[in-house]
């Protein structure tokens, strides 16, 4: 097919990995419906929230959004209504740009919201842009969801006029494609990739709620994030509060991919146990016992089998194994596949994928998908698997952004849990 061709979505083909998990959460009554087009939405009850927004103040809606508990779905778990409230009221002209860049391995989730409800996404853009006063609202997505983007740019033909004619509410949303690097999902990096320059990312502060794009304060939102105020602000905060935990509140859309029977998507409450998950997931394809868990996209330290049996799906529990929420994209991992060689695979990807613009980073991210080759290969030395972990404790925090801690914090995790299985690899101390 010639590129640029516009495709008719069957969404029964793009919904084929969104599975019911028994629980009716925020997205699974819409990703049931199967139709993405306006009327469909409005049928569902869609943009009653945006006209109830309208009815409120700005400030009402912030205070409603911080009230919820929404925590940035994007990988941060930044509160999200706080975020709102950095963005300066009396700023003539403000941005809101959401983030669906989703490169982070192992996530998928923001692709299904798009294809299957784009108008919950415009949503909860309009009501993020009347929040913070900005009528200037920007979808920076990946280059490789070029399917994603004909679909919402149809979304956005729909939606613009009816709002316009429906509750006089003026509003331009552009949707800006990428061109298929990593490091853009960073919201420094995006940035500046939307305003046509090398995407790489910018020291802080200034942060963009100061100056982001153009040097205008900026809101950057996730895809997940900007689609779940809808609800809060159609139902209010309790009602999202109902699902999850006292800090994690609402659902989670969990990617779940590996080693298991039935990969893709899940909506589940925040606080479930992470076995559950793979349960839902039908459990191993192989029958064999799980060695890891990457519990958030491959830039979060995988948890092993005795912290499986405890851990949780929220932010406290994961926190208490040293590991991240990130974007909720679980990777089973069984003791079918070699450990070294899903390293390797990981660090190779943080190796490729940094912007270089930082030393610790251009040349620690290299070096750690060398040592984990050399123990692939099985020639590596004592003072390399010690290397190894030495070099990825100490490169944690030492760049402008967070790719760095993405490929150093797992590395570490994996050496230091798993060294005693190499050859001789025993500590003195073990
Ligand atoms: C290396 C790197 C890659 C990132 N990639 C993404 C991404 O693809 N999508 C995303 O929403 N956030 C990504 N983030 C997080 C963003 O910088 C930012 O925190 C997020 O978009 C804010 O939205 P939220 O508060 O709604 O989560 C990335 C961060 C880093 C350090």
């Amino acid at each position: 097919m010639e590129v640029g061709t516009m495709v008719e979505i069957n969404s029964e083909t793009v919904a084929d990995k969104v599975y019911e998990s028994g629980f009716e959460g925020i997205f699974t009554p819409l990703f049931r419906v199967r139709d993405s087009s306006l009327g469909a939405y409005l049928q569902a009850g869609g943009y009653t929230a945006i006209e109830r927004a309208l009815g409120m103040s700005p400030e009402d809606v912030i205070e409603e959004v911080k009230k919820s508990g929404l925590r940035g779905r994007g990988g941060a778990g930044f509160p999200t209504g706080v975020k709102w409230g950095f963005i300066p009221k009396d700023a003539e002209k403000k941005y809101l740009v959401c983030n669906a860049d989703e490169g982070e391995p192992g996530t998928f989730k923001d692709k299904y919201i798009i294809s299957l409800v784009p108008h919950l996404l415009l949503e909860g853009m309009m009501i993020g842009g009347y929040a913070i006063g900005s009528r200037d609202l920007i979808v920076y997505i990946r280059g490789e969801y070029w399917l994603e983007a004909s679909v919402l740019k149809r979304a956005i033909d729909e939606a613009i006029p009816y709002v316009k004619q429906k509750f006089n509410f003026d509003v331009n949303i552009r949707v800006m494609q990428g061109a298929g690097s990593y490091i853009v999902g960073e919201e420094t990096g995006l940035l500046n990739s939307l305003e046509g320059k090398r995407g790489h990312p910018r020291p802080r502060p200034p942060y963009p709620a100061q100056k982001g794009f153009m040097e205008l304060p900026t809101c950057v939102n996730n895809v997940e994030t900007l689609a779940a105020v809808p609800f809060i602000i159609k139902h209010g905060a309790d009602a999202f509060r109902k699902f999850g935990t006292e800090k994690s509140t609402g659902t989670k859309l969990v990617g779940i991919s590996g080693n298991v029977k039935r990969p893709g998507i899940y909506e589940v409450p925040m606080g479930v146990p992470l076995k559950k998950i793979i349960e839902l997931a039908g459990g191993t394809d192989c029958g064999g016992k799980i060695k890891a868990v990457i519990p958030g996209g491959t830039s979060t330290p995988p948890l092993v089998a005795d912290e499986l049996e405890q851990a949780t799906l929220d932010y406290e529990s994961l926190a208490s194994f040293r590991t991240f929420l990130g974007t909720a994209a679980c990777i089973v991992i069984c003791e079918c596949n070699d450990i070294w060689k899903v390293a390797e695979n990981i660090a190779k990807f943080y190796a490729e994928e940094s912007c270089g613009q930082c030393t610790t980073c251009r040349e620690g991210t290299r070096f750690i998908e060398y040592l984990f080759h050399k123990i692939v290969e099985g020639t590596y030395s004592w003072s390399d698997v010690d290397s190894l972990e030495e070099i990825s404790t100490y490169m944690q925090g030492s760049a402008i952004c967070a790719h760095i801690d993405a490929c150093a914090m797992p590395s570490q995790k994996i050496i230091s849990t798993f060294r005693r299985e190499l050859k001789g690899g025993k500590r003195n101390h073990d």
